[in-house]
């Protein structure tokens, strides 16, 4: 079975055939036209320049793709939330006309599914079994969700059965961002730092020039209420929930104290090292939590933090850890999208 997949939820153009034989989902052709060098320029992604490109480039990656591959897929498979409206209205009327032209239904679905299920991508879920935890930080999400079977008790599944299905899945939200995404912290920091979008890459690259300094310590912000007399109610409300604006605050204030200007490379390369132990200590702190809580004994990091090392490593020394296979899984890419529309129209068969 194969789905023509299209995903335009923010800033990548990105098109794929991904098919599903015995037991794995694989990526036939993938083609992703990525927009960081256009937005390079403002440090952030411009939500207008974003659907402008998309709809400039969208038509000559499917004329790449050439149309008989298109034909010869079962349906058609497309982001529709969430994302920035006036992106994901291109990949949307896209899809439709494909419907109109090929004559083949349409799938719209959720991006967080994607990055959840991206995991799935080349991967034989037999050897594999799906993990119940799992975190989704991007740039533009910042989540933790149980994946488990509707039928079994939370007591009696670890992990979630080898016969995927969709329909009989509870994805459940367990804990999300106050304000900022992990990776939304990262690009706002690295601009701090005088650098560009995106942030991720280019503050683990700068963190491994590392050398021990303590000068620029960073508070971990655990909304575990220690600091604040909230009730024990309030304490587990939050517990799982997380805050990066005040990180940036925190960078923002060390650069008051220690203007950029009268830094040294190397001070810089340090104080990126401390915000990345930084974020990742606390994304990891409540990834604990939430397995203890859940009784969860395997976690699944996607989203295009989890392209991080020092993130999977740490979270990889206390709970058996499972990213996508590839780096281009974990960020926003058609592969993803066409996953989560198979699962869907395989439990649509089904019924
Ligand atoms: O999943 P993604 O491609 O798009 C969204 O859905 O947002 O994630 C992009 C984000 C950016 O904020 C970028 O700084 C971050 O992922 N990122 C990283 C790394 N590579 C990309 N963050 C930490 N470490 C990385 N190696
Ligand atoms: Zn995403």
């Amino acid at each position: 079975m194969k789905t023509f997949a299209i995903e335009t939820s923010c800033d990548d153009t990105s098109l794929g055939i991904i098919e599903f034989e015995n037991g794995v989902f694989t990526n036939t052709l993938l083609k992703t036209y990525s927009q960081i060098p256009d937005h390079q320029y403002y440090g952030w992604v411009v939500p207008e320049v974003a659907y402008r490109l998309h709809e400039e480039k969208i038509l000559d990656i499917i004329q790449e793709i050439w149309y008989n591959q298109i034909e010869q897929c079962d349906f058609i498979t497309v982001t529709k939330e969430p994302g920035l409206p006036g992106s994901l209205v291109v990949g949307n009327t896209v899809a439709t006309m494909l419907w109109a032209f090929f004559n083949k239904p349409v799938h719209r679905v959720n991006h967080i599914y994607g990055h959840i299920f991206s995991l799935l991508l080349d991967r034989n879920i037999s050897d594999c079994p799906f993990p119940r935890l799992v975190l989704t930080a991007s740039g533009g999400h910042n989540e933790m969700y149980i994946v488990q079977q509707k039928k079994l008790s939370w007591e009696n599944t670890t992990m979630v059965d080898q016969t995927l299905c969709l329909g009989d899945l509870d994805i459940i939200k367990i804990g999300y961002s106050l304000d900022d995404a992990a990776g939304e912290c990262y690009d706002k920091v690295s601009r701090m730092l005088g650098g560009s979008y995106p942030g991720g890459p280019r503050i683990d690259s700068m963190a491994k020039k590392w050398i021990r300094n303590e000068k620029y310590k960073l508070k971990r912000i655990l909304l575990d209420g220690k600091n604040i007399p909230h009730t024990d109610a309030h304490r587990l409300d939050n517990i799982l929930n997380f805050s990066f604006s005040g990180m940036k605050s925190q960078v923002y204030q060390l650069l008051q104290k220690y203007p950029l200007e009268t830094l040294s490379e190397q001070d810089i390369c340090d104080i990126a090292w401390e915000f990345l132990e930084c974020v990742t200590d606390i994304l990891v702190q409540k990834v604990r939590w939430a397995a203890e809580h859940h009784h969860c004994k395997t976690f699944g990091i996607v989203g295009g933090v989890s392209a991080s090392d020092t993130l999977y490593e740490k979270a990889n020394t206390f709970l058996p850890t499972l990213r996508p296979i590839k780096k281009i899984y974990s960020m926003d890419n058609a592969a993803m999208i066409g996953v989560v529309g198979m699962l869907e129209y395989l439990d649509y068969m089904e019924t």
